[in-house]
């Protein structure tokens, strides 16, 4: 299949470096949107490590999805300085609203919930990120109206 040249060209390119796992995690995730159940084994056996040493690599690092992302990535700060202005509940009502946890996609795959730590726009928190652009001041009405037009 397509997939499975592109990841033996990624394995190609990555194998001899060191350290290779996590660069080929990331091409993996770069070119196919999240890192495939199935290229795991095939990643393990060709850096000769264990199926559960790379799964517990890949876990460990929260950048990576097992699971494509919805259309919307939606990251919500949950560092201090957001936290000290209400971050905690507006992710507490975001979650619940959309009915996920953090890392999760709602079933339509219309949106991807996030946690980030500090966007660097601590003087404006609650800060949250969407699909890439910056959200300073979010409250649930600018989420509610983001969520309403992702969906
Ligand atoms: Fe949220 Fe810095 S703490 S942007």
């Amino acid at each position: 299949a397509a997939g499975e040249e592109t990841l033996r060209d990624i394995l190609n390119a990555h194998r001899d470096l060191e350290g290779p796992l996590l660069p080929i995690l990331h091409a993996v995730q770069e070119a196919f949107g999240h890192v495939p159940q199935e290229a795991l084994p095939i990643i393990a056996q060709d850096l000769n490590i264990s199926r559960a040493e790379a799964h517990g690599v890949m876990s460990f690092y929260h950048d990576f999805r097992e699971n494509p992302a919805g259309r919307t990535v939606l990251k919500l700060c949950r560092a201090e300085a957001c936290q000290s202005v209400g971050a905690d509940a507006l992710a507490d009502r975001t979650r619940e609203k959309l009915g996920i946890d953090w890392h999760d996609t709602t079933a339509d795959g219309a949106i991807t919930l996030e946690p980030v730590f500090c966007l660097g726009l601590c003087a404006c928190g609650p800060a949250a990120m969407v699909n890439g652009k910056l959200v300073g001041r979010a409250d649930a009405a600018k989420l509610d109206k983001i969520l309403e037009g992702a969906r």
